[in-house]
């Protein structure tokens, strides 16, 4: 992918996010304002996902979290559940070879054991067949509920103090964060949310807590590289505190 000026302006302004989250909204009005069926929409996104996977890993983002399907999405028609089944299906196995010679090393965050198990063996083999690649990190969050997550994590904790493995006294934040699907990952620098809405939708709530916020009414099939370039040139330009007092 040839250097676009955007990206040379992040490169050389330094502070590059290491883990940008995206919620990818607006799949179904791109669709719906076609006159097409939302699964056109979802096919499209999948487009503006291959366009900032390149354009995160030129400018050396470390991992990119992409809200894929969450614990509500089942909520929706059969039809479109089983359409975006399909879509990890079929992109986990056309798009391994371009992973790979991409370096990049895919993963995922949620109840994986909850999807289909033709749709979850085909990603749990494109996980493995790129697991040694040093390049982005993409973690797909498929079947991630942020609320679930916790209440996964608190039961898992509490079993552990029953057990005798934990006190409650070493329950500090660095032990509450193994114990989520995220473990081992650092909390994302920024995260970008499309189509306009304003909220975090259950996504990473325990991760979040000093992540700078970017949302632009930009619906995702029509989300570039350009525009993801532009959201971290303005994370560039953010001060985070972390709660503490201005620097300047
Ligand atoms: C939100 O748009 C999008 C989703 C729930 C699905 C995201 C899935 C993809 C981009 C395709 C699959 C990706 C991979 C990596 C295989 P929406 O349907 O909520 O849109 P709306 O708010 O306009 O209805």
């Amino acid at each position: 992918m040839p250097r676009s000026n955007l990206a040379k302006k992040i490169l050389d302004a330094g502070n590059v996010p290491k883990h940008v989250a995206v919620i990818m909204d607006g799949n179904g009005r791109w669709a719906n304002r076609r006159g097409q069926p939302r699964s056109e929409g979802h096919e499209a996104g999948v487009e503006a996902v291959k366009a900032v996977v390149q354009a995160a890993s030129v400018i050396g983002v470390e991992i990119l979290t992409l809200y894929t399907f969450s614990v509500d999405n089942w909520k929706r028609p059969r039809s479109e559940v089983a359409a975006i089944m399909r879509l990890l299906y079929d992109k986990a196995r056309s798009e391994l070879n371009e992973l790979n010679q991409n370096n990049v090393k895919l993963i995922a965050t949620g109840h994986i054991d909850g999807l289909p198990v033709t749709r979850r063996n085909a990603l749990k083999h494109a996980i493995k067949s790129t697991s040694r690649n040093t390049g982005l990190i993409l973690n797909l969050a498929l079947n991630y509920g942020g609320r679930t997550e916790i209440l996964q994590a608190v039961k898992r904790i509490a079993r552990d103090v029953e057990l005798g493995k934990l006190t409650i006294s070493g329950i500090d934040e660095g032990l509450f964060s193994s114990y989520l699907y995220t473990s081992g990952l650092p909390d994302p620098d920024l995260l970008i949310r499309t189509s306009g809405e304003k909220r975090l939708s259950n996504f990473l709530l325990w991760q979040t807590s000093y992540t700078e916020l970017y949302i632009t009414d930009i619906l995702w099939p029509d989300f570039t590289s350009d525009d993801f370039f532009r959201a971290v040139l303005e994370f560039q330009n953010r001060e985070r505190r972390f709660g503490e007092l201005s620097r300047h």
